[in-house]
């Protein structure tokens, strides 16, 4: 079997001599979606920040394809494929639709190329072009800010907290493109605080809590029994 697209042995990382993660391992197959869970403050952000290079580990090792990364810096990582979609959506309010996805030039492709990729899969976005993407509706800049990551034809996406603040019904649909980004070959870790809508399309979840992973396994039935009394656990 090929080598996981990206992973992480034994990472150990903080803030200023505090420690976040205390030997953290995932990994994420082409093709595949793992959900990372856990309650706010768990270490799920920081894990993605190491996934990407823009955090430094204290130890443990980051793989790419196999291929250790871990002094990589985050720009060779986005060079290598792996792309981050940070919490918060990481688009431009104050410039329209089409201008945010124009930004994506840099990564080679064509306006058009660009557009293309938007207006297929989200075609709502081709409505709001010439709308300032801080009027757009929560779902809507999500969809925009997944687009500005598919733009860089990515083969590992990192999505932190995509349903932040959504209604469940467009959490549903943004997870469905998620899910069809999958199909055609890109690993996918999805962090999430609240996990009903991730786990119906996820191939495999972890729960990290309090900087430790605590479950990892399949995301059925089992895990969502398990689910509160983790979440519990942590609180004390
Ligand atoms: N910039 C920062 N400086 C200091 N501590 C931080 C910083 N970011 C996160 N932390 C701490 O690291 C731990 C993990 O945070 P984070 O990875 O953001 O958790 P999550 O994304 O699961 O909510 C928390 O205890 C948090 O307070
Ligand atoms: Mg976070």
């Amino acid at each position: 079997m090929n080598p996981p697209l990206l992973e992480l042995r034994d990472i150990r990382a903080g803030y200023g001599g505090i420690s976040a993660l205390h030997g953290v391992n995932i990994s994420v197959r082409a093709g595949h979606v793992v959900a990372l869970l856990g309650p706010n403050g768990a270490g799920k952000t920081t894990t993605q920040k190491v996934a990407a290079r823009v955090h430094p580990v204290d130890s443990g090792r980051v793989l790419y394809g196999g291929r250790d990364v871990t002094g990589m810096s985050s720009r060779d990582a986005a060079r290598a494929g792996v792309c981050l979609i940070p919490e918060g959506r990481g688009v431009f309010p104050n410039l329209t639709v089409r201008e945010n996805l124009w930004m994506m030039t840099f990564t080679g492709k064509t306006r058009e190329q660009i557009e293309d990729i938007a207006f297929t899969r989200f075609p709502i976005l081709k409505e709001r072009a010439a709308q300032t993407a801080g009027t757009l509706s929560g779902g809507e800049q999500q969809m925009l800010a997944l687009t500005r990551g598919l733009a860089s034809d990515p083969a590992v996406l990192l999505l932190d907290e995509l349903s932040m603040g959504l209604a469940p019904l467009v959490v549903e649909k943004l997870y469905d493109q998620v899910a069809e980004i999958a199909r055609e070959g890109v690993a996918v870790l999805v962090v999430e605080q609240f996990a009903s809508a991730v786990l119906d399309m996820a191939d495999h979840a972890a729960v990290l809590v309090r900087g430790r992973v605590e479950y990892d396994g399949p995301p059925g039935e089992s895990l969502k029994k398990e689910l509160a009394n983790l979440y519990l656990g942590s609180a004390s």
